[in-house]
């Protein structure tokens, strides 16, 4: 057989036959969407095709910024591989071009970039510098999180299930919800009383302060939308504790919020680090720490930072280009009118339906509560209504506490149109849900 011949023939081998052996293989907890797993074989902006020939629209994927199979990343990483690709031991100007394209989006203050390969990564090492610089191991995080599969992370994590027991040093704050429907007139007031309790506590236990990590759309948590106050005083709170602010950026940045270029700037905020992560590299694995000379010096002094595939020619090259596609093609005002567009419409939509509470994100991250006619949340419903729309052609997921948010976060090509065509077939699949 050709390479070619077998690979058409794995392809088209049934699906089946596929599952039973990535079960052999991987082992039957790795997860997969849908009832009947999806079989992608190719990708081209926001459209998906399956092994029998299907199309998809992708109102899912966030990975792929800037499209599926854009061909200026793949053209940039295929003529760096082809050139040359190593660690950053040697000087290339690859790695610093990058750097400065990316810093050049940060503010006056956040002009130093560490270069990692995962979001994980990035996390991980932002903490680390946090506790160095503070002294400090206490952490502060939204009650119901992710931000990433390490041991110390395994140690924060709610928003998802690990066997690590809530590290000591760490304390889950409840984020507070302005769209709740119980949101009441002290929501501020209560949920910075509960910040102030848990720096006390920290102290009183030994640990102090050493960071505040969170993600600008609180998205594992459901796209929670605090009061104007909330994300600025907490940080304020940590801050006089002696503590850092770690602004993870792993869904928020990159534009996706259409306002501005990273989340955090949604608040009016500069935090001491910031983590990048699944958009930067177009599904190239690259991740990075942002931050100032004085904490990126500090820890540099300390510590011989190395990550042998982290800032190569090769991950810079890819990194590049998706700036560089989204400069060219204006894709951050794109998500802003787009998001705006899908906002405007979600709006009759959601107040047709009795299975639709709060409409929910920013720029082109959006979401709907789904819940019973008496207003509770309705996970069910939510996972009859991502498979319905996957017979509909359209990929979306879910998320939040109760897995009742949808969750529709496309690659930043989604225009228009796009958005026109997902939301035709979700009015119609939440119209069957009234039958
Ligand atoms: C907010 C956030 N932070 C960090 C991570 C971890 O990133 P990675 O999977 O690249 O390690 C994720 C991954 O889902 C995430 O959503």
């Amino acid at each position: 057989m050709t390479s070619d011949t077998a690979a058409i023939a794995a392809a088209t081998r049934p699906a089946q036959d596929l599952l039973a052996r990535r079960h052999a293989t991987l082992g039957s907890h790795s997860p997969l969407f849908y009832e009947t797993p999806l079989e992608l074989v190719s990708g081209n902006g926001v459209w998906l095709t399956d092994a029998q020939g299907r199309t998809y629209l992708d109102g899912y994927n966030n990975v792929p910024h800037v499209g599926h199979a854009n061909p200026v990343v793949a053209d940039a990483v295929n003529a760096q591989l082809r050139t040359i690709n190593l660690h950053t031991r040697y000087l290339n100007s690859r790695v610093v071009e990058y750097a400065e394209a990316l810093l050049a989006t940060f503010g006056d203050g956040l002009q130093r970039l560490f270069l990692t390969n995962s979001g994980s990564e990035a996390n991980e090492l932002a903490l680390r510098v946090a506790r160095q610089h503070s002294g400090n191991t206490g952490v502060l995080v939204s009650d119901f999180s992710y931000h990433g599969n390490t041991t110390s992370l395994a140690e924060l994590t709610t928003g998802l299930q690990v066997r690590e027991p809530l590290g000591a040093h760490v304390r889950p704050v409840r984020i507070p919800d302005a769209l709740a429907a119980d949101a009441g007139e002290r929501l501020l007031e209560q949920a910075l009383a509960e910040v102030d309790a848990a720096i006390a506590s920290l102290q009183e236990a030994g640990h102090g302060v050493s960071a505040f990590l969170f993600d600008p759309l609180f998205s594992t948590e459901g796209l929670l939308q605090p009061p104007a106050g909330y994300v600025d005083g907490v940080a304020a709170r940590v801050r006089a504790a002696g503590g850092l602010v770690i602004a993870d950026e792993v869904q928020s940045g990159f534009g996706r919020v259409g306002s501005s270029m990273w989340g955090h700037q949604m608040f009016g905020i500069e935090p001491d680090l910031v983590t990048l992560g699944k958009p930067m590299g177009n599904g190239y694995p690259v991740g990075g720490v942002v931050t100032t000379a004085d904490l990126l010096d500090e820890f540099g002094r300390n510590n011989m930072y190395f990550n042998t595939f982290a800032g190569t020619p090769v991950s810079s090259a890819a990194g590049l280009a998706v700036l560089q596609v989204m400069e060219e093609e204006g894709l951050m005002a794109q998500a802003a009118g787009v998001g705006a567009h899908i906002a405007d419409r979600l709006r009759p939509l959601a107040a047709k339906s009795t299975h639709v509470g709060a409409v929910r994100g920013r720029g082109l991250f959006f979401g709907l509560d789904i819940v019973e006619a008496d207003g509770t949340p309705a996970p069910a419903l939510a996972k009859a209504l991502i498979e319905d729309m996957k017979t509909r052609g359209v990929l979306i997921s879910r998320v939040g506490r109760h897995d009742n948010v949808l969750k529709m976060r496309p690659p930043m090509v989604f225009t228009r149109e796009h958005a026109d065509q997902l939301l035709e077939q979700l009015g119609l699949a939440l119209e069957a849900l009234e039958k």
